[in-house]
């Protein structure tokens, strides 16, 4: 493949982009949370592309996403639990993992040969008007190459894959900034796989009830393809630090959590007022900054764990893991 496409988030755009998914081609485009590499979730061949060009080491199972809660229906079975979260949280950042439906069309491989399948209904308008354009479910993982930070806008998606797919759809800045909340509602109590955009609080209020949390050490066969480290710049990553060292780069939080940076390499604030819906928004592109300025070391100061936190903590500790 020599050149990728940028196309404008126009009908011209969603047109050229919703005729190479339906031949079977890749196209990267942004939704609320990361931008997706998006391939015909229907087609083997095009989901095996997804896997190339991403150089993902293994067939981890994809989501697949689809344009309104009816067309996940075709896919997937849904429990009252499930329905009460397709209902209350779609369109938007949660992931739901079901049963496979009779109807399914997802191939096996985008569900890594798994009897259930993940299904997401995006919030972003062009991922929904290029779902309806493509008229069927898309399979997309994150726009990265396997292991690297995920992409919050184009010019990320190419810096990463430019030659290795055929297009992408620039709709700028994803707004939510971590990737979706994943639950699995297979019978029996529902199971937090990921935390993600939407957090646990609102999910568990809504239920009335706690999310098991599936652990991703060990092998727990609920939450295939959750490696520890992952979402890794090139720097090493220190969590929790209390102070900066000369040299390193800083990932901040809050008000003025150091007395100085000073000798920090380069220093950027997630969100100065504490704002973990801001901090989300910024992560994956501020891990990339500080990455770029050649730092042996990203500090990253504490970030509270609670709404937002947690997902945000999740990928900073698998940035931090070791590899
Ligand atoms: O926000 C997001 O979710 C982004 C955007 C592009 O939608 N997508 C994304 O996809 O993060 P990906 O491929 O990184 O997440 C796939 C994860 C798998 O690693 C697995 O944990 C879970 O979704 N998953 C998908 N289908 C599953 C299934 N049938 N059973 C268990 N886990 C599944
Ligand atoms: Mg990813």
């Amino acid at each position: 493949m020599a050149k990728t496409e940028r196309l404008s988030a126009d009908a011209a755009g969603l047109f050229r982009a919703g005729g190479i998914l339906r031949q079977g081609g890749l196209v990267a485009f942004p939704t609320e949370t990361v931008y997706g590499l998006g391939a015909d979730a229907t087609n083997a061949d095009a989901v095996a592309s997804i896997y190339a060009a991403k150089e993902r080491p293994s067939f981890n199972p994809l989501i697949a996403h689809v344009a309104d809660f009816e067309a996940a229906q075709v896919q997937g079975l849904f429990d009252e639990t499930a329905r009460k979260l397709a209902e209350a949280f779609w369109p938007g950042p949660l992931t739901l993992v079901v049963p496979v439906a009779k109807t399914c069309t997802v191939s096996d491989l985008a569900r890594a040969g798994l009897d259930s399948v993940g299904l997401r209904v995006p919030a972003h308008s062009l991922a929904h008007a290029l779902l309806v354009e493509a008229g069927r479910p898309i399979a997309a993982p994150s726009a990265n190459r396997s292991g690297r930070v995920s992409p919050t806008n184009a010019d990320h998606v190419l810096g990463d894959l430019d030659g290795r797919i055929d297009a992408v759809l620039d709709g700028g800045n994803a707004q939510v900034g971590v990737e979706s909340t994943i639950i699995a509602c297979l019978g029996g109590a529902p199971r937090l796989l990921r935390p993600g955009g939407i957090p646990r609080e609102a999910i568990e209020d809504l239920i009335g009830q706690k999310l098991e949390a599936a652990s991703d050490e060990g092998e727990n066969p609920l939450a295939p393809g959750m490696l520890a480290s992952h979402y890794a710049p090139r720097a090493r990553v220190r969590l929790n630090a209390t102070r900066i060292e000369e040299g390193e780069a800083a990932l901040l939080f809050g008000a003025s959590p150091f007395d100085g940076v000073d000798g920090a390499k380069a220093a950027l604030n997630l969100s100065k007022n504490g704002d973990l819906k801001e901090a989300a928004a910024h992560l994956f592109s501020y891990l990339r900054q500080l990455d770029a300025s050649g730092a042996g070391i990203i500090a990253v100061s504490p970030i509270p764990e609670t709404g937002l936190g947690d997902a945000i903590n999740d990928r900073l500790r698998r940035a931090a893991a070791e590899r």
